[in-house]
């Protein structure tokens, strides 16, 4: 099959991408002591960096913001530097990269917050799936603590403060976590959300956390360098949603509105955060649902093959395609789908910690 959709240049906000084959954010829990991106991170993407475009992993705000052990953060000098070495060495390869900035809320669990305190949500209602301690040990998670209205302003600070950090330590932009049932999603989906403040009730108000984070991101590095993430109808965690059409409806448009450098919708169909393998054939496609809604570049994820790629893209329903599972198995993906070759198969056992193995050491084809 030609694959040349994927291989035709893309405008994404300040930035042309050289093909449409994204790298997804894959938390990989690799970094160093104090959520320090090291040298071992920096070879991992510098091997990607054929990709049209990098959105490195979900990487916590602040430290109440942090979910997993060695996930990285973006909130302290060393982070800085740490990152830059990442951005330095994909960037001397001629590739772009983007950091997927995070708050975690629920999802958290105390022996990684600040003086042990509980996760923080929308509401107490915790989450239906295990927490990771500061030990890698998987455990019930807690009941998160439900946010005070004042403390939602200071949140909002962590993110641009992280946006700015971001740009400080060179990347080209940052992706907002607003997807598989993190904080922000966890204010959009009124599963979650059950507050009677201003943003709780209405969709309106549901959204309104994310759009603060929006505007005030933008407002510190510019509309241009800020992609969002979503995941309409997503269930991970339990989380779920009245209505997920009008909410969805409502935040897409909002984004729109603002002229976001791109939209990162994940689709049902897969499974949000790769971990089954399963197709969940009968799920609605976001892409197809929302297209209409958002007039800017649309990235979409989940599930995709090279084929499944470029139709997607041939038929104009997105306008890149963000792959997960194959690009950690396959550093040189790009180069694999330009030429037919074979991929090489992802190690689920090692997606989460570890070192090197599962990590730099999958093979390049030729
Ligand atoms: C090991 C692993 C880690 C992931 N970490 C993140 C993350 O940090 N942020 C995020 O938005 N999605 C994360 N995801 C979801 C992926 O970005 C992607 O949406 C998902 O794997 C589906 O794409 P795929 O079918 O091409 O793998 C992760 C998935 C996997 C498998």
């Amino acid at each position: 099959m030609n694959h040349d959709a994927l291989f035709a240049p893309l405008q994404l906000g300040t930035i042309k991408v050289q093909n449409r084959i994204i790298m997804a954010p894959l938390t990989r829990m690799r970094a160093g002591t104090g959520n320090v991106p090291t040298a071992l991170n920096a070879k991992y993407y510098a091997q990607r960096a054929s990709a049209g475009l990098i959105i490195a992993e979900g990487t916590a705000v602040s430290h109440q913001g942090q979910g997993y052990p060695g996930a990285p953060g973006i909130y302290t000098e060393d982070q800085i530097n740490g990152w830059r070495s990442v951005t330095d060495a994909v960037h001397s390869k001629r590739g772009r990269i983007f950091l997927q900035i995070a708050h975690n809320g629920r999802n958290s669990h105390s022996s990684l917050l600040p003086q042990n305190s509980l996760p923080v949500a929308p509401s107490a209602i915790p989450p239906d799936l295990p927490a990771f301690t500061n030990e890698f040990k998987q455990v019930p998670t807690e009941t998160p603590r439900a946010l005070e209205t004042d403390e939602i302003s200071t949140i909002v600070d962590t993110f641009v403060q992280a946006a700015l950090n971001a740009i400080e330590a060179g990347f080209d932009g940052v992706e907002v976590q607003a997807a598989n049932s993190h904080l922000i999603d966890q204010f959009l989906q009124d599963g979650t959300n059950k507050r009677t403040d201003e943003y709780g009730g209405i969709a309106e108000n549901r959204v309104r956390f994310l759009l603060e984070v929006v505007d005030k991101v933008s407002a510190a590095v510019g509309i241009n360098r800020l992609g969002v993430r979503l995941s309409p109808f997503g269930q991970y965690g339990g989380i779920h949603d009245s209505n997920p059409l009008h909410l969805y409806g409502i935040a897409i448009s909002a984004l729109d509105k603002r002229q976001i450098a791109y939209l990162h919708l994940i689709e049902g169909r897969g499974s949000e955060i790769g971990l089954g393998d399963g197709l969940h054939e009968e799920a609605l496609n976001n892409a197809q649902l929302f297209r209409s809604n958002f007039r800017g570049p649309l990235i979409s994820a989940a599930a995709y093959t090279p084929s499944s790629a470029t139709q997607t893209v041939s038929k104009g329903e997105a306008d890149g395609i963000a792959f997960g599972r194959l690009f950690i198995a396959n550093p040189d993906l790009v180069e694999r789908i330009r030429d037919g070759l074979p991929m090489n198969k992802y190690d689920r056992s090692t997606f989460y910690g570890g070192g090197e193995h599962g990590y730099t050491d999958y093979p390049v084809a030729i």
